[in-house]
């Protein structure tokens, strides 16, 4: 049985004991990704952001979830589990900066401006990208708002994917929360783009596509 690593939904950053830095991910993207994947049997390992959970089936066969909240979180458990599966897609939308420093303590309105220091997360997708072995897919997602396909190259270098999804952020029914999404596949040789169409059918197109990168190495 082949082994998947799904990441999904945001992670939050904690500022105090009462506050977080987060982004608008849903995890539904991620979500469809893990349906498909347990209906074309791969045993799925979600590593999931702070999602709300109960518009999910989180208790599936073959389905493991670690709950994760920040972006370091993340990176562990990602780091654990990547040795241990065949293919990984990074789906979700990790912080690339966190407070320098949590306070301990509620941050009271004082002064006229609050300044809150923000320091780099690790990339979790360079990180796996690194230490990926030649029998092992890995993949990503790239949301962008301006010069897409060049964005999306760049981060398929960077970060070491065998093949990137591209979804814009401009598109009409695309996107964060949307149960929709219109994307292209870009690898090194290839550029597949699709039609406006329901994450779940977004969702098979990707993991056709991910099972001729796992032929093209088995
Ligand atoms: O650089 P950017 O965040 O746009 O890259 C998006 C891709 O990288 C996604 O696949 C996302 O899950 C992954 N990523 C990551 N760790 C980060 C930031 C992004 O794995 N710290």
């Amino acid at each position: 049985m082949k082994r998947i690593l799904i990441t999904a939904g945001p992670t939050y950053e904690k500022i105090d004991p009462v506050r977080f830095i987060g982004n608008y991910s849903s995890g539904k993207m991620g979500m469809a990704l893990v349906d498909e994947c347990l209906k074309d049997g791969y045993e799925v390992e979600l590593v999931l952001g702070v999602v709300e959970s109960s518009m999910f089936d989180l208790n599936q066969k073959n389905l493991k979830v670690t709950h994760v909240v920040s972006a370091e979180e993340m990176y562990g458990a990602c780091m654990a589990i990547f040795p241990t599966v065949d293919c990984a897609i990074l789906c979700a939308a990790v912080a690339d900066f966190t407070p320098a420093e949590v306070s301990t303590t509620k941050i009271k309105r004082k002064g006229d401006e609050l300044v809150i220091r923000l320091k780099p997360t690790n990339d979790i997708a360079v990180a796996l990208g690194k230490i990926k072995t030649s029998k092992q897919v890995l993949a990503g997602f790239a949301l962008e708002t301006n010069d897409e396909m060049q964005n999306a190259r760049d981060k398929l270098k960077r970060k070491n994917f065998d093949f990137i999804v591209l979804n814009k952020l401009g598109d009409a029914g695309a996107g964060f929360r949307y149960d929709t999404n219109k994307i292209t596949i870009i690898s090194e040789t290839e550029e597949k783009s699709f039609p406006l169409k329901s994450k779940n059918d977004c969702a098979k197109d990707i993991i056709a596509f991910l099972n001729l990168k796992n032929l093209q190495i088995a």
